[in-house]
C-alpha cells in the first residue's frame, strides 16, 4: 500500500529518525519487506515433514547465486543434528588402509571453491503428465546454487589407497535414513568433493552440516549429507534409491537406472505465475535460468509465441560448468497474450527437448529427469498460467 507522505517531494518517514544501530542484527536478515521470499511446500505432496520436500522460490531470485536460506530441502527422514565435534568419516572396504577422519582432519587437506548447481532428479516430476502446479517455484524448484567450499575426494580416496580391483564407492549419510548411494569410481575421482562450506559460510543443518558430498551435474539424491562413511567397493550396491527409486519405468516394462547426469534444462522465472507482469504495455525484462550436468550452457533461446518465432537470450554473469547460468530477454509487451519457453543448448551438443519428444521416448510413467520445454501463457491482464501447447 502506497503511502504518499512518503513519495517526493515530502520528507519520507525513514528520513526523520535514527535507524537501528550496529549489532541490532547479529546475523543478518533479509528486509521485512521481502517476508515472503521463503521456501514453500505443497501440501498434497507432503507424506510427513520429515519425508519431504520444499522449494526454492526462484521468481523472486536473480543471478546465478542462491542464498542459504532459500536453497530447497530434501529430507529422507529430517535434518540430522550432527555435532561437528563428533563428526567422523570413514572410508572403508577396497582401500589399503581405512580411515577415520575428523572434521579438523579435512581441513587440512588442499581445498578448492567450486560453484555448482544441484537438482533433485525429480524436479518437475509432477509435470510430466501435463501441466499442474502453479509457479516455477513448484514446477523448478527443486535446484539451487552456491559455493561449495571442500576438498577433493580424490584426495581422501589417495589417502586410504584404493585397491586396483575397486570400480565403485558408496556415501553413507549419518541421519537415520543411511541415505546411500552407489557412484562409479571414475566419478569419485574426477570432480567430487567433500564440502563443509556454502557460500563462504558452514553449511546450513539443513544442507548436510557439518560435511555433505557434491556430485557435479548428477542427480541431487547422489550428494549424501551429513556425511559418515565412503566405502569402496567393485560393484554397485544395488541400494534401496538405484533400484526402487531413482528409475523410470518405460513402456516396455523395463527400467531405466543409473541415469545419472541432470540433462540439459532452462525455465523462465520471470514472467511466471507468481511473478505476472504488474506493468502495461511496453519495456518488458523476461529472465530464466538454464543448466546442465553435462558442462556449460552456450545459448538459450526464447519465444513468446509458443514457438512459431524464436530469439537469442543474452546469458549474463559467469558461464561455468555444472552451474546454474542467467538469461535475459528485453522486449516491448503489446499486451496481448504470450505463450513463453526457453530452450537451452549445452557444449556437449544437448538441446533442451520438448515434453512431447521426452513421452515419445521414455512413455508416461516417468517421474525422474524432467527437462522438457515448460510454457507459461500470460494473459492480457498480465497473470501467468503454467500450460502446455502441442
Ligand atoms: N542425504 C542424506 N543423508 N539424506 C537425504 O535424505 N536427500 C537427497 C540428497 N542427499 C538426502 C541426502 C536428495 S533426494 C536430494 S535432492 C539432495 O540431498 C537435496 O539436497 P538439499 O536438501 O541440500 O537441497
Ligand atoms: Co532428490
Amino acid at each position: 500500500e502506497v503511502n504518499p507522505d512518503n513519495l517526493p517531494p515530502n520528507v519520507a518517514d525513514w528520513s526523520r529518525y535514527l535507524g537501528a544501530g550496529v549489532d541490532a542484527a547479529p546475523y543478518g536478515m533479509p528486509s521485512e519487506h521481502e517476508a515472503h521470499v521463503v521456501r514453500r511446500s505443497v501440501e498434497w505432496l507432503t507424506a510427513s515433514r520429515e519425508s519431504s520436500v520444499n522449494f526454492t522460490p526462484l521468481h523472486e531470485l536473480d543471478g546465478i547465486i542462491t542464498p542459504n536460506g532459500l536453497c530447497f530441502e530434501r529430507h529422507h527422514s529430517g535434518v540430522a543434528d550432527m555435532n561437528p565435534t563428533d563428526f567422523r568419516l570413514m572410508i572403508n572396504g577396497l582401500v589399503e588402509t581405512p580411515l577415520v577422519f575428523t572434521l579438523e582432519d579435512l581441513k587440512r587437506f588442499p581445498r578448492e571453491n567450486r560453484i555448482y548447481f544441484l537438482e533433485c532428479a525429480a524436479n518437475s516430476g509432477m509435470e510430466w503428465r501435463g501441466a499442474q502446479l502453479n509457479g516455477c517455484q513448484f514446477t523448478h524448484g527443486m535446484v539451487h546454487c552456491v559455493m561449495y567450499t571442500g576438498v577433493p575426494l580424490k584426495y581422501l580416496l589417495e589417502e586410504a589407497g584404493v585397491k586396483t580391483n575397486a570400480r565403485w564407492v558408496m556415501p553413507e549419510g549419518g541421519d537415520s535414513a543411511g541415505m546411500n548411494r552407489s557412484i562409479p569410481l571414475e566419478k569419485a575421482l574426477d570432480d567430487c568433493m567433500v564440502a563443509f562450506k556454502m557460500n563462504g559460510e558452514a553449511l546450513r543443518p539443513e544442507q548436510g552440516y557439518p560435511a555433505r558430498l557434491v556430485v557435479p551435474g548428477w542427480e541431487g539424491n547422489m550428494w549424501v549429507k551429513w556425511l559418515r562413511r565412503i566405502e569402496v567397493g567393485d560393484e554397485p550396491w544395488h541400494a534401496r534409491e538405484e533400484t526402487s527409486k531413482y528409475t523410470d519405468l518405460l513402456e516396455n516394462g523395463k527400467a531405466r537406472r543409473f541415469t545419472w547426469v541432470m540433462d540439459t534444462k532452462s525455465v523462465i522465472t520471470n514472467p511466471s505465475p507468481q511473478a505476472p507482469l504488474l506493468h502495461s504495455r511496453g519495456q518488458t525484462v523476461l529472465s530464466g535460468l538454464a543448466w546442465s550436468g553435462n558442462g556449460r550452457i552456450t545459448r538459450v533461446d526464447v519465444t513468446t509465441d509458443g514457438g512459431r518465432n524464436w530469439h537469442q537470450a543474452r546469458i549474463d554473469g559467469p558461464s561455468l560448468p555444472k552451474a546454474l547460468h542467467r538469461f535475459y530477454y528485453e522486449f516491448d509487451w503489446d499486451g496481448s497474450p504470450l505463450l513463453l519457453q526457453s530452450r537451452a543448448y549445452d557444449d556437449a551438443g544437448y538441446v533442451q527437448p520438448t515434453k512431447n519428444e521426452l513421452r515419445a521416448a521414455r512413455g508416461t510413467n516417468s517421474i525422474y529427469h524432467n527437462n522438457g520445454i515448460q510454457t507459461w501463457e500470460v494473459k492480457a491482464d498480465g497473470s501467468v498460467e503454467n500450460v502446455e501447447i502441442s
